[in-house]
């Protein structure tokens, strides 16, 4: 059971596992602080290291993009307190990445240095490191569910624009009840409806909605055009 625990990996459709942690921002109950928003939780293998810090820059500098669309962001890794508030200080007094400078990291950032939450989280992948994590990506719902998982190895940093386009994606799918097709971005057409059934197909072709275009009885797609997606979505 303990080795079982050690290395357990939560999946997509269940509930965020709990946890109680110290942060930059003072300390957290995860999920329940977070209980009606979107919350990003992601990892990075340690502080003071450069692909982490041009991560940290980019989400920081996106924070506000990310919270318009009711979506939280808390990063961790195995580092202490005292090395994350460091590290984190050195980041908006010295080091400036692709225009971005005085960039100040307002999210939590939580130590984890018995890795108790990254074990927890199947953040730690040996073939990788034993003792930091590797950068993983957990998108969870208002509800606590986990809805989208993402692991990157240590040695490739994250596109934030795509996990953005997770967290719209998500809640378009959600909000408009559809599903969204490959390379998707807010304006695409999205797919009709998620669920597959003889009624629903026979239904959807012979469907009257101008807005729906049939292709066959397994391919039919819907406009939704970009304002009524941000709109419905964003808070301004
Ligand atoms: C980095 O963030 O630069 C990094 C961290 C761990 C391994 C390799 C690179």
């Amino acid at each position: 059971m303990e080795n079982q625990e050690k290395f357990s990996m939560p999946r997509i459709g269940e509930m965020a596992p709990e946890f109680k942690a110290v942060t930059t921002q003072g300390e957290i109950n995860f999920p329940s602080d977070y209980k009606g928003s979107w919350v990003i939780l992601f990892s990075h293998p340690a502080d003071f290291t450069p692909v982490c810090t041009s991560e940290f820059m980019t989400f920081a500098t996106m924070e506000a993009k990310f919270n318009e669309a009711n979506c939280k962001l808390v990063g961790l890794s195995v580092d202490g307190l005292y090395s994350h508030i460091a590290w984190l200080r050195t980041i908006k007094e010295k080091i400036e990445y692709k225009g971005m400078k005085n960039v100040e990291v307002t999210f939590p950032l939580i130590e984890d240095i018995t890795m108790e939450v990254a074990q927890k989280y199947g953040m730690i992948m040996p073939g990788e490191s034993n003792t930091k994590a590797v950068r993983a990506v957990f998108v969870i719902d208002p509800k606590g569910i986990i809805r989208a998982i993402i692991y990157y190895p240590s040695s490739l940093g994250r596109n934030f624009e795509e996990l953005y386009r997770i967290i719209i994606a998500l809640q378009a799918a959600d909000k408009f009840n559809v599903a969204t097709p490959a390379d998707w971005q807010p304006g695409d057409d999205v797919i009709v409806p998620t669920a597959g059934s003889c009624g629903i197909a026979k239904e959807r072709m012979e469907s009257k909605d101008e807005n729906i275009k049939c292709y066959d009885w397994f391919f039919c797609t819907k406009k939704i055009d970009k304002e009524t997606i941000f709109k419905k979505l964003l808070k301004k």
